[in-house]
């Protein structure tokens, strides 16, 4: 299955889904990688693994975010990717491109949705005194980190955390939820 990871930076998720897919056994291909930004650093990292790298930029496109996605779409059918996988994708989308992969979407969130949506999930936890944290991958819906749960990962929250030190936590467990909840999506496809 052709899979596309969107990004807008570092691209650290998108990096652990091009690990996993290197395993003959995995059932996903990272086809394309597409960024938002120009100097979203992870499209040197995709580059240098040898899958391509686009970058469709949203900055020409002001606030017309519907033909920004509108080009993004077009790259992708272009490609024949079949399945998005947001990864740090730092756009709030329009029901264009949600309705045109619904169900063939999915992004992955640094809090245990439905709790903190949007963002500082971090902070707000350990503000909230909560006992963990954690990660979620959902499937895309209208509502922003809205959208069917499909996995999710802990972290304990410890005395004296800081909202740094949670995210470096809670990024590691991302690395390996988003490829085994990938996987576990497209068997089922
Ligand atoms: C991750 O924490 C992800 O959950 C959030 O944005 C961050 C992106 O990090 N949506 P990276 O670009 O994957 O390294």
């Amino acid at each position: 299955t052709k899979v596309a990871a969107l990004i807008s930076g570092r691209g650290s998720n998108m990096e652990a889904l091009v690990r996993a897919a290197q395993d003959p056994a995995c059932p996903f291909e990272i086809a394309l990688v597409l960024a938002n930004k120009a100097d979203a650093g992870g499209l040197a990292t995709a580059q240098a693994a040898g899958i391509e790298a686009l970058c469709v930029e949203s900055k020409p496109f002001g606030k017309d975010r519907e033909a920004h996605e509108r080009a993004v779409d077009t790259a992708l059918r272009e490609r024949g990717i079949e399945v998005i996988a947001l990864a740090g994708y730092m756009r709030i989308l329009t029901p264009f491109l949600v309705d045109a992969w619904e169900g063939r979407m999915l992004n992955i969130h640094p809090s245990l949705l439905p709790k903190y949506p949007g963002l500082d999930t971090h902070a707000r936890a350990i503000a909230a005194g909560d006992a963990e944290a954690g990660c979620t991958v959902h499937l895309v819906t209208a509502g922003v980190d809205e959208g069917p749960i499909l996995g999710q990962a802990r972290v304990p929250i410890e005395i004296g955390d800081n909202d740094h030190a949670l995210a470096v936590r809670v990024l590691k467990e991302e690395h390996r939820l988003y490829p085994a909840v990938l996987s576990a999506f497209v068997r089922g496809l």
